[in-house]
């Protein structure tokens, strides 16, 4: 009995410490992982980053669709659950267990991300610096202040930073 209070501590505990550095795990539904993937419209063999990737879903269908996806997770219980759903695409899905805001990001055509609106424009400019633009960023929910969104589809987001 201890041994199941301990693990639901340590659930609670994981939840919600990430709540202190981002936004909290709520994962993106299908229609609209679909149309964040069509905003993206990266080729086969071209990478996708998610910035806070949660369950590993958005990342799976990247690989289905023959791109590489790098996915950053703060919450150690979902990083290792997306790393479990994206076995098969391991070739193709690295899961990074820690802060995105914190950890290199690699060379990438597309970026996704789901996060809080007091993100965004802190998101805007680590974009803005990013070494290996054009990229093409994709938000579902919130938009950037201050820029207008190139497209929207089903409350996705297209921004390309060149
Ligand atoms: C709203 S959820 C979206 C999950 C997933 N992207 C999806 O669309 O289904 C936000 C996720 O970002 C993670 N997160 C928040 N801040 C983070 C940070 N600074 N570094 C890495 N992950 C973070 C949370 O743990 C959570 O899983």
């Amino acid at each position: 009995m201890i041994w199941l209070e301990l693990a639901a501590v340590l659930v609670i505990i994981c939840f919600s410490i990430v709540l202190l550095f981002g936004a909290p795990y709520v994962p993106t539904l299908k229609p609209q992982v679909e149309a964040a993937l069509k905003l993206a419209d990266l080729k086969p063999g071209q990478t996708l980053l998610e910035l806070g990737c949660g369950d590993g879903k958005v990342l799976a269908a990247a690989a289905r669709r023959g791109l590489n996806a790098v996915g950053y997770e703060l919450n150690p219980l979902l990083a290792l659950i997306a790393r479990l759903r994206t076995l098969r695409y391991r070739r193709q899905v690295k899961v990074v267990w820690g802060d995105f805001w914190r950890k290199p990001w690699p060379p990438a055509e597309g970026i996704f991300t789901f996060l809080l609106p007091k993100y965004m424009d802190k998101l805007d400019k680590k974009v803005e610096r990013y070494g290996h633009k054009p990229v093409r960023l994709v938000s579902f929910a919130f938009q950037i202040p201050g820029k207008r969104a190139r497209s929207e589809r089903s409350g996705v987001y297209l921004y390309t930073y060149k």
